[in-house]
């Protein structure tokens, strides 16, 4: 028998116990007469001791075992004289009779601490080795326990998981597909699944209903904090549904979620159309910890004189409260920051709302102390608040401002990681010019369905379309998206159309999907999930690769595999790909 216990759950109740553990060797300490050892598995650690009594040759064994050598001892639980009451087993120690070194470990390249030396790039290298460290392996326990409660809840719902393929063909998504050769069909590909959707609408034509699944979707995307090349969707779908009903479930599932894994009962989750949480956050994924919302000044300061005001299409800003303190050098740096490249902003305009009442701008030259009051009026400041001004393009002015109200809120300690405010985006418009094509894309993706009242403008107005589309957004980041769908072909082909295929491109990538509308398709729509990024919320993580057990690097490379890499000439041949060895 390797063990009786795990090295988490002996206490003083199991005091004169005989026992065995085995795990991986935390620390030692050698104290001349004593020798103790910390013994650590998944579940805890336990200390062991050894002493003058011991024979010789065990007490050398003992001192000579290294970092992350496997052991396995038998011994007796005996209460401790110097007790740790941090730990769950610190009122007892194992008094050891037998030792069994079961492997030894060299030294490992970091410390197997939950504060670690190791730099990101030797952990991931070592990744198994960083999975030991309580931090990491909590991450994954807590997924665990999200992905159980999911199951749970939408079981409950009368969900059915469903398995749909990886090796399939092109999804339209947004991203790039990654592609893998048929060496049965040379010269052929798949794609990897970017999302399941049109097996989930096939599923839904074929009467299963209600459908669920946790499952890898694949995107060769520039990466980020909150991307990765393989990610995990809880993907979903229902029929004879409208959007309300998707928003209830929905809802539900993150409330669930919330309360059993969080102990955090949120209230009703708000909702906001597209245009609105443009125009107040000039995003469409707002962080509403915190309000700052914005106010459109073009009423209020236009035909003063001051040119930039007066020849831009938006005026707009918001309220900083409690900064009218920021010193010279400290709106210096906000304006630095707004004209990073990556924000592109040309310039700052601030009023101060002095503690002594008085309002100052960096515009005094144009606008006088009772023109400011109007300002001051727009805004409802108070004494302590600062006005910052951005003034532009309208699409443009508002994507600079949400970075900077983003980083206000940063700054003025706004965006606690405990605090969660979730909120639904609904009404997205249906279509989005592309300047690089020229041409209109799906925002969400093409089997999405047009708002009946809006589909007429679809010859005349495209861009002013209404989707039944909605994401879920929490603290400022989208956890999930989705849309009631055509389930008619007529409507699908005109939406293939107006996204500029022709009828015989159509017919070629989703013939099958038109094909089964022909069949009885119900009425029906869904929702995916970012799993990963639902779990970095909950552990309270700023990227996604920390609750992700072998994730890829920023080059989306696996450090630890060295993948990708280069494959031999013969497996080149065969698929086709290289004709000649
Ligand atoms: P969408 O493309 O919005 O919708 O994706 C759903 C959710 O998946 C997460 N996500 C990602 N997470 C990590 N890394 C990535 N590269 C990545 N890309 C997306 C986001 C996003 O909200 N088929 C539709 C869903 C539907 O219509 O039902 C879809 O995939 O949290």
């Amino acid at each position: 028998m390797h063990r009786t216990h795990t090295c988490g759950e002996l206490s003083i109740a199991d005091l004169g116990k005989e026992v065995i553990l085995a795990g991986w060797v935390q620390k030692s300490r050698d104290l001349g007469g004593m020798t103790f050892i910390d013994v650590r598995d998944r579940y805890g650690i336990t200390q062991l001791t050894f002493n003058a009594d011991d024979n010789d040759a065990m007490r050398a064994q003992a001192r000579e075992l290294g970092r992350e050598f496997v052991i396995k001892v038998s011994g007796t639980v005996i209460e401790r004289s110097s007790k740790n009451l941090k730990i769950p087993t610190g009122e007892v120690e194992i008094k050891v009779s037998s030792l069994e070194i079961l492997n030894a470990a060299k030294l490992p390249p970091f410390l197997i601490e939950d504060e670690t030396d190791g730099g990101d790039d030797l952990r991931m290298k070592y990744r198994y080795l960083d999975l030991r460290r309580n931090p990491v392996r909590n991450n994954l326990v807590l997924r665990h326990k999200m992905a159980q409660e999911v199951r749970k809840y939408l079981d409950g719902m009368e969900f059915i998981e469903v398995e749909t393929p990886v090796l399939i063909k092109s999804t339209p998504e947004g991203a790039r597909d990654f592609v893998v050769p048929s060496r049965m069909n040379p010269g052929e590909f798949y794609a990897l699944p970017q999302s399941p959707q049109t097996f989930k609408q096939l599923l839904m034509v074929s009467g299963f209903d209600r459908y669920f699944q946790i499952v890898k979707c694949f995107r060769d995307e520039d990466l980020r904090a909150d991307r990765q090349p393989e990610f995990t969707q809880i993907d979903c779908e229902m029929a004879f549904i409208e959007q309300e009903d998707i928003l209830n479930v929905f809802e539900g599932l993150i409330r669930t979620l919330f309360k059993n894994v969080k102990g955090v009962d949120l209230v009703e989750v708000p909702r906001m159309t597209y245009a609105d949480a443009m125009r107040l956050y000039g995003s469409d994924k707002p962080d509403t910890r915190f309000g700052m919302q914005f106010v459109e000044l073009n009423d209020v300061v236009k035909g003063k004189g001051f040119p930039i005001f007066d020849n831009a299409e938006l005026v707009v800003g918001i309220n900083a409260k409690g900064a009218a303190e920021y010193t010279r050098k400290q709106l210096d740096e906000l304006t630095d920051f707004i004209k990073r490249p990556q924000i592109g902003a040309t310039g700052l305009i601030y009023m101060r709302h002095n503690t002594d009442g008085s309002l100052k701008s960096s515009v005094d030259k144009f606008y006088s102390e009772d023109e400011l009051k109007k300002w001051s009026a727009a805004f409802s400041t108070e004494p302590g608040d600062l006005v910052l001004i951005m003034a532009g393009g309208t699409d443009k002015v508002r994507k600079q401002l949400n970075e900077l109200r983003l980083e206000m809120g940063t700054r003025l300690g706004l965006r606690d990681k405990n605090t969660f405010a979730p909120l639904w985006v609904i009404d997205f418009p249906l279509l989005e010019w592309d300047e690089d094509t020229q041409r209109f894309h799906a925002m969400h993706h093409p089997f999405t369905s047009p708002k009946p009242e809006d589909i007429a403008l679809l010859d005349t107005n495209p861009g002013e379309v209404r989707a039944n589309a909605y994401d879920m957004v929490v603290n400022g980041i989208e956890i999930g998206g989705g849309s009631i769908r055509i389930h008619d072909r007529t409507l699908q082909a005109l939406m293939f159309k107006h996204l500029g295929f022709s009828k015989e491109e159509a017919q070629k990538q989703f013939g099958f999907l038109m094909d089964a509308f022909e069949f009885g398709a119900p009425p029906h729509g869904g929702i995916a999930f970012g799993f990963d990024r639902l779990c970095s919320i909950f552990a309270g993580l700023d990227s996604i690769r920390d609750v992700i057990a072998f994730p890829k690097n920023n080059s989306g490379r696996d450090v630890m595999i060295d993948s990708p890499s280069t494959i031999a000439d013969e497996q080149l041949a065969e698929l086709k790909i290289r004709t000649t060895i």
